[in-house]
């Protein structure tokens, strides 16, 4: 190889890997605003600290942006006579929360660094920061996703996985985002902590087999089956607040709230994952970061695509 060559191929490494060619770094806003990640930080404490609840929902919010087109603030944009975003979606409605809590960090960030960090990335932050915060594990954020200036109902309708679905179907919409089997069991562990209303898991303690049924006759006290349809139960019947591998261990008792929870360890390929979680919360900790990262990382808008939108809520 000449020099030359040499030459040419080190500079097309070098702008292969900058960040304006579609990688995000955990360095991003280093000069930008430096104060970026200590300010998400305190808000999610001092949300946190009004109802813990609210970790779950910001982990849930950063999920339901990524499935759908990406990990580009779209679940954020508010519905208006011209425009119909995702909120309305059968997974979404009366169901994500959060947007207050983005809205006041939004708020603060542009007043102190206008125009500079994304609202794909303060949910990317805030759900990193919620997990900590409820003791579960860390890890270094990706970050330099701009936001998109649109939306699609239609796909937080198909691409959001459903309650209701098996295993194989779930196996196949977290591999339809580049995200693997493995990387599907970690990150459901998500469900220990959190809430869900009774007419997401009504058909599950009703009219289901593989389900503890001196579980489900304590969870059908608060969930009748009929109407009732918005009162809620813990997904972690053992600790809805605390970040840790109960979810999994409930599992193997068939605790399980959601039909879809239970799918992971029901006598099929998810088993052995659920078994080796329960049983050793470190190596759960370990894949979930891991595997948040690979969420986070699902086609972000950089460089010079999409904006970084003034208001969370609306494009510029
Ligand atoms: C495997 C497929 C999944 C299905 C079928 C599913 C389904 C659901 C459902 C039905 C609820 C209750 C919603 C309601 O009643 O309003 C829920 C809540 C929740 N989900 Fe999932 N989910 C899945 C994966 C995930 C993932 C990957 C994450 C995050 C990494 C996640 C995080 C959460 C959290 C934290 C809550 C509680 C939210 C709150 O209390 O506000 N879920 N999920
Ligand atoms: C970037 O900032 C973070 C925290 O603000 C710091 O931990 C890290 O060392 C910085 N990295 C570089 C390369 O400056
Ligand atoms: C939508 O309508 C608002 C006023 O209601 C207007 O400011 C905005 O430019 C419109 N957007 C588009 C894309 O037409
Ligand atoms: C969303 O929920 C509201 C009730 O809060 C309901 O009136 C509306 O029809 C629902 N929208 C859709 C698209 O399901
Ligand atoms: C899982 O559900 C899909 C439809 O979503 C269905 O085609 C498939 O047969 C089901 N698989 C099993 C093993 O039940
Ligand atoms: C249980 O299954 C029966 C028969 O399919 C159905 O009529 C009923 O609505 C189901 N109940 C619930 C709570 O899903
Ligand atoms: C069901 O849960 C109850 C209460 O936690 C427990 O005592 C019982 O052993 C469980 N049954 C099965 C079959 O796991
Ligand atoms: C949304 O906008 C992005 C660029 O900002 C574009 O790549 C994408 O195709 C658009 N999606 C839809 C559904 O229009």
């Amino acid at each position: 190889m000449g020099i030359n060559t040499l030459i040419i191929c080190i500079v097309l490494v070098v702008l292969c890997s900058s960040p304006a060619n579609g990688q995000l770094t955990s360095t991003f806003y280093n000069n930008t605003c430096p104060k970026a990640l200590s300010m998400v930080r305190a808000a999610v404490k001092q949300a946190l600290a009004k109802e813990k609840r609210m970790g779950a929902s910001l982990v849930r919010l950063h999920f339901h942006d990524c499935f759908v087109n990406g990990c580009d603030g779209s679940i954020l944009l508010d519905d208006s006579a011209n425009f119909t975003g995702e909120k309305t979606a059968g997974p979404n409605n009366n169901s994500v929360r959060g947007f207050d809590v983005i809205d006041t960090i939004k708020t603060q960030l542009e007043a102190t660094c206008t125009g500079i960090v994304s609202c794909a990335d303060i949910l990317a932050i805030a759900a990193r920061d919620s997990v900590v915060e409820l003791g579960g594990p860390t890890w270094r954020v990706q970050l330099g996703r701009r936001d998109s200036r649109n939306a699609s109902l239609s796909g937080a309708n198909s691409q959001i996985p459903a309650p209701t679905s098996n295993l194989s179907a779930f196996i196949s919409s977290f591999s339809n985002k580049g995200l693997s089997t493995k990387d599907m069991i970690a990150l459901s562990g998500a469900h220990t902590i959190g809430q869900a209303r009774c007419t997401t898991f009504k058909g599950h303690i009703y009219n289901e087999t593989n389900i503890n049924s001196s579980f489900a006759n304590s969870v059908k006290a608060n969930c009748p089956s009929t109407g009732g349809d918005n009162n809620l139960s813990p997904l972690d019947v053992q600790s809805a607040t605390v970040f840790d591998n109960k979810y999994y261990v409930n599992l193997q008792s068939q605790k399980g709230l959601l039909h879809s929870d239970q799918e992971l360890f029901n006598g099929g390929s998810a088993d052995s994952q659920v078994t080796t979680y329960s049983n050793n919360r470190n190596t759960f900790f370990r894949d979930f970061a891991a595997a948040m990262v690979n969420m986070g990382n699902i086609s972000p808008l950089t460089g010079t695509n999409g904006e970084v939108r003034k208001n969370c809520r609306k494009p510029n």
